[in-house]
């Protein structure tokens, strides 16, 4: 199976935000990936509602939600007014995921739950059969171009693991230091999606890096 590929447009060229989006529609990326940030949970801010409103519209692609947020919650009328597919929030920053997680899905959207790389994956086992999605990150939330965690592969690994003796079907994505050489390696051992910000939009032809990511 093909890796799912969601282009982050956190790397994107804010200035020139619609030609990224019409580069992303006419690419073979499944999803495009929209980075939420706050301040707080995360040491960034990256843009916010009455920006995604014109990226929401432009795209063709669907809209991959990561909130990197206090109280992921309180926007979830937010999120699924851009017409999100998925919505990620973090485990890390809900005290009561499983009911934020039913509050997602009550939405009309699919439920993601991403962790941070110092949160073990056995923190999922009693969420792994309600979500849609896990996002493991491979770096510290926050900003893009990072250098990769590398115990990120063991913890696809782990989490291939809960997924097969649970019964779940949750998808697992990684977000954060995914290039066409640690790409290969997460999907050897076992994951689903990528997200890539820098290895794409910093590319020369960021087109073919997306078809490069595809065919891993
Ligand atoms: C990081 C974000 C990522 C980021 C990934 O906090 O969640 O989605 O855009 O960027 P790269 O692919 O450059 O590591
Ligand atoms: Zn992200």
């Amino acid at each position: 199976m093909k890796p799912i590929i969601s282009p982050s447009i956190l790397s994107a060229n804010f200035a020139y935000l619609a030609n990224d989006i019409e580069m992303v529609n006419g690419s073979e990326a499944d999803w495009v990936h929209i980075d939420i940030m706050d301040g707080v949970f995360v040491p960034n801010i990256s843009f916010g509602f009455p920006v995604l409103k014109y990226v929401a519209k432009f795209s063709e692609k669907p809209l991959d939600v990561h909130l990197m947020i206090v109280q992921p919650e309180k926007f979830i009328p937010e999120v699924k007014a851009l017409g999100a597919r998925i919505m990620n929030v973090h485990y890390e920053a809900c005290p009561h995921l499983h009911r934020v997680v039913q509050q997602i899905r009550e939405a009309g959207m699919l439920p993601a739950v991403t962790i941070n790389p110092a949160t073990p994956v056995a923190m999922l086992r009693d969420i792994i059969n309600d979500v849609y999605m896990v996002l493991l990150m491979g770096v510290n939330p926050g900003f893009g171009g990072q250098k990769f965690i590398e115990h990120t592969v063991r913890k696809v690994c782990e989490l291939r693991e809960l997924i097969t003796v649970t019964g779940s079907e949750a998808l697992i994505e990684v977000d954060g230091g995914v290039n066409l050489e640690t790409g290969a390696r997460l999907v050897e051992a076992g994951a689903n999606a990528l997200v890539a910000g820098n290895a794409v939009f910093s590319a020369p032809d960021p087109v073919a890096a997306i078809r490069a990511l595809k065919n891993l």
